[in-house]
This record gives C-alpha cells, sequence and structure tokens, in this order.
C-alpha cells in the first residue's frame, strides 16, 4: 500500500532543530540583555538544559523543604499563577482560604481562641519569626514605657537558632542571647534560660525542631521555669515558639508532647508551610495565642470588599498559589493523611539510622523518632578511616545524593556531622538505595583514602 506524504512543508521547518539554530549555536546571552528577540522554546530548552546541572531536588537530603508536589498542587499553582495574596479586594476568595488556613493552624495548635486569634500566611519561617519577633519587642516597649523603664536594650534568648533570628536581631536592634551547645547539652535547657534572663528579655524562643540537629526543644519545661521565675521575680516572659518544621508534624505524630498553645505562656507560633506543611515554597505561617497578643499598631489595614482588612508582613506583594496548596494540603490529607505521611517518613528516618549504627563506624547523635524525620550521625572519635565525614558527602555526590555535613555551632566546632531529612515523596526503596550507596562510597574511600581531605569550605555545602 502507498504511504501517503504531506507535501508543502518548508524546507526551514523540516530542517528546523533547537540546537541547530541561534542562540544555540553561539552562546547566549549571559550578563547583558540580547538585542533582539528569540523563540520561546529555543530558549526554554536552553536554559531547562542549563538547569540539569542542580542537583535533583528529590536526593537533597539537606532541605527542610517540600520538593514533592502531587498533579493536584501544580494543577492549583497553575490556576493561581495571576493571584497576588495581598490584593484582598481583588482575590477575595484567595484572603477568606488564608483566613481559614490560619483558623485551621490555630485549631491545630490548640489555641483557647482558634475563631478569634490573629495571625497570617508569610513567605516562609523567616518572615513569620520577624513577626513573631517584632511583637514581642513591641509588647515588651509598651509595658515598659507605662513603667516609665528605659527601652534601649532588648534582649531574646535562644537555644541553637537558625540564622532567621539573628536576622531579626540585627535588623530590629535586639541583643541575641544564644546559649552554646556543650558537648553534653546540644539544646536549650530551663537553667541555661533562667541564667539569661533579666528585665529587658523580650521573650524566649524555643526552636521546635533543631536545624542541626533535628531535635525538639523543651518546651513544656522552659514554659514551667518561667512560671517558677514569674512568681520568684514578677517577671512574666512571653515564649514564641520556631515550629518551622515540629509545627506541622508534632501535631500528628507526637501528639502527647506539649508544646503549644496549651501552654499559656506560649503567645504565637512560626511554622513553615513549605516543609512538613507540604506545600510549595514561598509559604509560612504565624498564629499567635489570641488577638490580644498582637500590638495593633503593628498592624496595616488594606481593602477588603469595600470595607477593611488586618494586614502584617514585611513583604506587599507575594504569590497566593501556595495559600490555595496549603488549604488544599489540609482538606486533602486531613489529620490522618498528614500522620500516615509524616509517620512513614518517620520511620524511613529511623531505618536510616539504624542501618548507618550498624556500619560501626558512626555515633547516632538522632535517630529520628523524637523529632523532625530524619537522622544525623558523625564518625566515631579516635578514628582513622582515612577520609572525613566532608570526603564521605563528596563522595555521595557522584551517585547524586546532597547530605548536609557541617560543624556545629561554637562550642562544638569539633563535632562534624551529617544529617538527613526525610521528606514526603521519600520511601523505604530510596532509604536502602541511599545506605548501599553510603556502603559503597565508604568502602572505596578506604581503598582510596585521602591525601588532602576537604573540609566544610572546600567540600562546597549542604549545611543549612
Ligand atoms: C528552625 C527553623 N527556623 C526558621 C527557618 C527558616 O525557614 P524558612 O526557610 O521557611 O524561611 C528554618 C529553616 O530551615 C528552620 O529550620
Amino acid at each position: 500500500m502507498a504511504l501517503l506524504h504531506k507535501i508543502g512543508q518548508s524546507d526551514s521547518e523540516s530542517v528546523y532543530d533547537a540546537y541547530a539554530q541561534k542562540p544555540s549555536e553561539g552562546t547566549i546571552a549571559k550578563y547583558k540583555m540580547p538585542d533582539d528577540s528569540h523563540d520561546p522554546e529555543v530558549i526554554t530548552d536552553l536554559i531547562l538544559d542549563e538547569l540539569l546541572l542542580d542537583g535533583n531536588a528529590k536526593q537533597n537530603l539537606s532541605t527542610f523543604c517540600q520538593t514533592y508536589a502531587d498533579p493536584y498542587i501544580r494543577k492549583i499553582m497553575d490556576a493561581c499563577i495571576d493571584k497576588n495574596m495581598i490584593d484582598k479586594d481583588e482575590y477575595p476568595q484567595t484572603a477568606e482560604i488564608e483566613r481559614r488556613c490560619v483558623q485551621i493552624l490555630a485549631d491545630l495548635w490548640n489555641s483557647p481562641e482558634s475563631k478569634t486569634t490573629i495571625g497570617c500566611s508569610t513567605i516562609g519561617s523567616s518572615e513569620a519569626a520577624m513577626l513573631g519577633g517584632l511583637a514581642m519587642k513591641w509588647r515588651w516597649r509598651e509595658k515598659r514605657q507605662k513603667e516609665g523603664k528605659p527601652t534601649d536594650k532588648p534582649n531574646l534568648i535562644t537555644g541553637p537558632v537558625q540564622v532567621c533570628w539573628e536576622k531579626f536581631a540585627r535588623y530590629f536592634d535586639v541583643e541575641l542571647r544564644e546559649i552554646p551547645m556543650e558537648h553534653d547539652r546540644l539544646l536549650m535547657t530551663p537553667e541555661e534560660v533562667i541564667k539569661r534572663i533579666d528585665e529587658n528579655t523580650i521573650g524566649v524562643v524555643p526552636t521546635f525542631g533543631v536545624t542541626f540537629t533535628l531535635q525538639y526543644e523543651p518546651v513544656k519545661e522552659i514554659s514551667d521555669a518561667l512560671d517558677d521565675y514569674q512568681k520568684r521575680t514578677g517577671l512574666d516572659i512571653p515564649i514564641h515558639v520556631d515550629g518551622a518544621s515540629g509545627g506541622f508534624i508534632a501535631p500528628f505524630i507526637q501528639q502527647d508532647i506539649v508544646w503549644d498553645f496549651r501552654l499559656p505562656r506560649v503567645k504565637s507560633i512560626n511554622a513553615s508551610g513549605h516543609k512538613f506543611g507540604l506545600s510549595p515554597l514561598g509559604v509560612g505561617w504565624v498564629v499567635w495565642r489570641e488577638e490580644s497578643d498582637l500590638p495593633k499598631d503593628l498592624i496595616f489595614n488594606v481593602n477588603y470588599l469595600g470595607g477593611e482588612m488586618p494586614t502584617f508582613a514585611l513583604n506587599f506583594s507575594r504569590p497566593g498559589g501556595q495559600i490555595i496548596a496549603q488549604y488544599y494540603n489540609f482538606l486533602r490529607n486531613g489529620r490522618k493523611g498528614y500522620e500516615r505521611i509524616h509517620k512513614a517518613c518517620q520511620e524511613h528516618g529511623m531505618f536510616i539510622a539504624g542501618e548507618i549504627e550498624k556500619m560501626g563506624i558512626f555515633d547516632i547523635l538522632y535517630d529520628g523518632s523524637t523529632g523532625i524525620p530524619g537522622a544525623a550521625w558523625m564518625l566515631k572519635k579516635g578514628t582513622d578511616l582515612g577520609f572525613n565525614i566532608f570526603d564521605l558527602s563528596d563522595r555521595m555526590r557522584v551517585r547524586g545524593w546532597q547530605i548536609a555535613s557541617y560543624t556545629l555551632p561554637v562550642n562544638c566546632q569539633d563535632m562534624a556531622i551529617q544529617r538527613v531529612l526525610i521528606r514526603h515523596g521519600f520511601s523505604h526503596d530510596m532509604a536502602q538505595l541511599l545506605i548501599d550507596d553510603l556502603q559503597r562510597s565508604i568502602e572505596y574511600l578506604r581503598k582510596n583514602p585521602m591525601t588532602h581531605s576537604l573540609d566544610e569550605k572546600t567540600a562546597g555545602g549542604y549545611h543549612h
């Protein structure tokens, strides 16, 4: 049978190839805008090709942030690409959905006034932490002014914190009293907090899921100690919990830990929707225990359905899709779904910690069971295997794995640790593949010992 051939295609169309025409043939513009326009498909291909050199997000075990999105989240993000969440009047339903998310979180975190309390979305936990910090500073200053006392030396007490709190302290002129780690104490303790308090303390920030070790700081014990301190001194010190990760984990899989608004001293909580909240990058949350915990003069009003809506933010324009995706996650997963997802991650983290312990050359610092899903370990002290933890991370990169390796902060800088985070989208099979690759990498490095080991700087990072 004769084949039908379509004719009439011009020569130039039939020989079209994205890689055989300008600008693919030469170098693309990098630091100056080109004079002329180009074919969007060709440009997209070129940019996407370049991005292949980025790490594979699923194998990025350094990040706390979500790297998995189901097709429905992608659909929502696509539909919402043009929604600016600050335009409350133009996108009133986006504003309404943001409001519902705040209420859902206030309820999840046991606010006694979850229906009336106040909170907002942010671009992430960093912005949310700044807002929580500002509210503490404002409340402290108001009180001091009323008492006719000086307000020029506010301080904030934290354990080993994420850099956002260092930023808050520097940008908003607050002295950071960060409790340094010790070899036998990697977290904040009530005793260490009490030692550092004075009348200028605007608040205490326990981290509920410490970035370095994934463990939870003991919020209840600190709250109890502050109750006792108030009885003795009259000073009433509020707590803001940095629940960047734990705020979206403990309510589902560690319900016995009392860390949230059940403690009256906890006045505000921040968490990252884009971490264990399971939403795409670009959403965090901060919620106050009761409306009165957020000073009124920090609030700006924007137009909303012919009326006014209170806002508190460092940014103005911000994408709305992440907020809608957060609401989707709440409805889609429900409490049971979040529990199933985080439990699976917790089990994979514990499996990895167990397998690593069996290798016999590591000390487990965190076994994945009581904090954020994941694991942390370090080479046993005094073992000389011909490589260090940074060499091992570097070797693992050959198979695409990105594993954070870093030294702990002051007083524990001699401790170089490796840490993996296990997030939604990671399976038991992947955990086994990771372990197999670790074993292979260790064997390789033992056979080929390093003549010049890498250090934290030369290893090139993953130390969030
Ligand atoms: C404890 C803690 N606080 C704050 C942050 C900052 O969060 P974000 O990246 O959402 O701004 C992080 C990030 O990892 C964190 O672990």
